[in-house]
């Protein structure tokens, strides 16, 4: 499932997003001003009004908008998707802040080959509030998951973890920020290692990591 890229022979992936984009951009800037051999190939928001698209269009990055129709068709989206991602040659789909179920049809057109972000210390506080959700729970680490997806939401294999700690006194703004600063390092970081071709799965469907040399 791997192949090691270079500048000249990038890793082709693809983004979907539904609202800001903060985590595209760091992947933009990633590609632009560090060693990430790899190239976004086409972004896709779930929301015709993601300022993402305005983020993906000023990189100068193909990007395509979901309308209402497609939308409310889980499947006709993710054909979409499969669509356009293979026309733009992406290897890997990169999820980004995307509040949408990935269905079969994605999955399985490129399986294992599909990412996503959490922003809590999988299996904990799935769900689109995470984040809230860990905040009043009373925990004090939370954090950030990188994991490939599956059918099951928030519950694929594992790829990397970073803890936040939730200090005293600490607002939820304030782990809200913490939490976007450790994605921003941290999903590029997982690009990289992926493009660098280090991850695989074992027979217990575990993620396993080669060391860079
Ligand atoms: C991130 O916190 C991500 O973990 C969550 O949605 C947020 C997206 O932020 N799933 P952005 O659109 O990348 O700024």
């Amino acid at each position: 499932m791997s192949r090691s890229c270079t500048k000249n022979d990038p890793l082709k992936i693809g983004v979907l997003i539904s609202g800001s984009g903060s985590n595209l951009q760091a992947i933009i800037d990633a590609i632009n001003t560090e060693d990430l051999p790899a190239e976004i190939v086409h972004v896709i928001s779930s929301r015709p009004d993601a300022y993402g698209l305005e983020r993906a269009r000023a990189a100068g990055i193909e990007a395509t908008a979901l309308n209402r129709s497609y939308y409310e068709d889980p499947i006709a989206a993710d054909k979409l998707i499969v669509e356009k991602l293979r026309e733009s040659g992406a290897e890997y789909v990169v999820m980004a802040g995307y509040m949408r179920k990935c269905t079969p049809e994605l999955l399985n057109a490129f399986t294992d080959h599909v990412v996503n972000l959490h922003p809590a210390l999988l299996p904990s506080f799935v769900g689109a509030h995470a984040i809230e959700d860990a905040y009043n729970s009373g925990v004090k680490v939370t954090g950030v998951t990188v994991h490939l997806a599956n059918e099951e939401y928030d519950k694929g294999p594992i790829i990397a973890q970073e803890p936040v700690r939730i200090e005293e006194g600490m607002s939820l703004e304030d782990l809200e920020s913490a939490i976007h600063a450790v994605e921003h390092k941290l999903y590029p970081s997982v690009i990289k290692m992926i493009a660098q071709g280090r991850m695989s799965l074992d027979d217990n469907r575990h993620v396993v990591i080669k060391p860079s040399i």
